[in-house]
């Protein structure tokens, strides 16, 4: 079969992982083409991942044709409205998270194309490799049935370091302006990938602060959420806390009637009666993550499968993310740094 020939909107940050995913399929696709306002960024891409076409403005990709598929990896406002110009097109779309900047939005994309072109939303964490590998143990019944969770992601990505900067911003400037930030762009992740884990979940609760004068939205959560029988999990998040390492490390604890799972990092441990202790190198299952999205994508396109994270799946997640906001008051209250 001739390679998908995948156009690649915005060239910003995230890209350089997309563009090693779609090298990892090897024959069954190639990035043609590639659009950003910025073309010195564009064409930095181009030159560095052999991408034959650069263009400033997906109007202009889209209207050269020659494409199969469009991958969306521009900035979450701008989402809806280029991937309903993708489905005028007829063109499937693999976009990035958050698939709009509220739910409501994202409800209305979904209903405006839905079924008109295939559309997944690339939500990559729930494909690294040890949390596809806990939720095999789940689903093996390796810990019984699940009585409880907790998730922990502890950082001082907002605490300014020896020479003032903060990691965080260092490496995404855009989450500066972001009124909805460790949610919306980080925790969005966690939310899925525990959904991904555990199945349906609720929040019953959410608290949010701002504790970076730097930042519009917030770089603090504690989140209270159930799940089917009477099983609660929590979810604590800062970047925040002075001391702790500038990089993301998840920590999570499931807890069965017969075992629990614990990852810790890159350490992930089953306890039970058939205990196993694994280690991921972080870089690779960074990547990894990326390349079996943009696999699962491509895999799908195929043989017509439906997507794991398809629209529909990924308004549940997004309605978890609403609900962090809503229950909070964050956005009502104002947001007045410590
Ligand atoms: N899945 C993940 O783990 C992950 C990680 C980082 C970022 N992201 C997501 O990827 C998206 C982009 O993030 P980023 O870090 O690359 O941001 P960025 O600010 O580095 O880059 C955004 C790029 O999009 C370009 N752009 C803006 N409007 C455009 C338009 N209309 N058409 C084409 N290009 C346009 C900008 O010029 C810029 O080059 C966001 O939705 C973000 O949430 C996901």
């Amino acid at each position: 079969m001739a390679p998908l020939r995948v156009g690649l909107i915005g060239a910003g940050w995230v890209t350089q992982h997309h563009l090693r995913g779609w090298q990892e399929i090897g024959d069954k696709a190639r990035v043609v083409a590639i659009a950003d306002p910025s073309s010195a960024r564009a064409a930095e891409r181009a030159e560095a991942f052999a991408i034959p076409a650069v263009f400033d403005s997906a109007e202009a990709m889209l209207a050269a044709g020659g494409l199969d598929a469009v991958d969306i990896a521009a900035p979450r406002a701008v989402h809806a409205d280029l991937a309903r110009l993708v489905a005028r097109h007829g063109l499937p779309i693999l976009c990035q998270k958050p698939l709009a900047p509220t739910l409501a939005e994202a409800e209305r994309l979904v209903a405006d194309i839905g079924g008109q072109v295939r559309l997944m939303v690339h939500e990559n964490w729930r494909f690294r490799a040890y949390y596809r590998q806990a939720a095999a143990w789940l689903r093996d019944g390796r810990i019984g049935a699940v009585r409880g969770a907790a998730l922990t992601l502890v950082t001082s990505g907002t605490v300014p370091d020896a020479d003032g900067r903060l990691p965080a911003l260092e490496r995404q400037p855009f989450m500066a302006g972001e009124s909805r930030m460790l949610v919306a762009e980080v925790l969005i992740h966690h939310l899925d990938t525990l959904r991904m884990l555990l199945g349906p979940l609720k929040v019953e609760a959410a608290a949010l602060t701002r504790t970076s004068p730097a930042l519009k939205g917030e770089d603090g959560a504690v989140i209270h959420l159930s799940g089917g029988a009477g099983v609660g999990v929590s979810v604590f998040a800062t970047f925040a806390a002075h001391g702790a390492p500038p990089q993301q490390r998840d920590q999570l604890l499931v807890v069965g009637r017969e075992g629990a799972i614990r990852l810790d990092g890159t350490a992930l441990e089953l306890s039970g009666s058939q205990p196993e202790r694994l280690s991921y190198d972080a870089d690779a299952t960074y990547l990894g993550s990326y390349a079996a999205t943009i696999a699962h994508f491509v895999e799908c396109l195929a043989s017509g499968a439906p997507f794991e994270t398809a629209p529909e799946d990924n308004l549940e997640t997004l309605r978890l993310v609403e609900d962090c906001y809503r229950l909070s008051g964050f956005e009502q209250e104002g947001r007045s740094a410590a």
